[in-house]
């Protein structure tokens, strides 16, 4: 026996070694066919875990961004305008973002206006934005109704009852404003602005409201 299993051992070592080529393939399937599958279901299972904790945290604010229109609140955590003498100003920028998410009128004001200043690059029909003023339960629709509009429409609807307000489209690098009432969202709100490119007002929002 002490004998013999030497060379067995040394016969095998010479089949796997004429062998080579065989044995590669013959190694792969034959861990696939019983502790390949133990090892692929965990690695399943510990791949998803992770991968959720980490991606869709921050790829929630970005990915979403263009995707998802209900997903992301209203302003999304970002700071509040800061308002100055019954008017403040905001960016747009060409990420697809405000630069802030609410904006608090003062209820001692009787118009207030709402200054975009565009500090991307991009032209208007790539990156486009506007402010428009709605109820927040009217903003999809009246996106959707301003979609026809086009760039040369600002992408707002025309003579549409619920844009409480709205300023002109610009491209990268313009400025435009918009002046409207206070009394106008005194109503029943809550209130948004947002941008009504297509696409834009999905994310591109914010509350603004008389405080
Ligand atoms: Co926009």
């Amino acid at each position: 026996m002490n004998t013999r299993l030497p060379l067995l051992a040394a016969a095998c070592a010479l089949a796997l070694a004429a062998c080579g080529n065989d044995t590669a393939p013959a190694d792969t399937a034959t861990p696939a066919g019983t502790p390949a599958d133990t090892t692929p279901a965990d690695a399943t299972a510990g791949m998803p875990a992770p991968d959720p904790a980490t991606t869709p945290t921050p790829s929630d604010s970005d990915t979403n961004v263009p995707g998802t229109p209900a997903a992301t609140p209203a302003g999304d955590g970002k700071p509040a305008a800061t308002v100055t003498d019954c008017s403040t100003e905001i960016e747009g920028n060409d990420a697809l973002q405000y630069n802030v998410g609410s904006i608090a009128v003062p209820s001692s004001c009787s118009e207030f206006t709402i200054t975009l200043k565009h500090v991307g690059q991009m032209p208007i029909a790539a990156m486009g934005h506007n402010v428009v003023i709605s109820k927040a339960t009217d903003r999809a629709a009246v996106a959707a109704a301003g979609a026809s509009a086009g760039v040369e429409g600002d992408y707002v609807p025309d003579g549409d009852a619920r844009v409480i307000a709205h300023s002109e489209l610009i491209g990268g690098g313009e400025t435009t404003s918009v002046t409207f009432p206070v009394s106008a969202i005194q109503g029943d709100g809550p209130y948004e602005f947002f941008c009504s490119f297509p696409g834009h007002w999905a994310v591109m929002r914010g509350s603004i409201a008389v405080e």
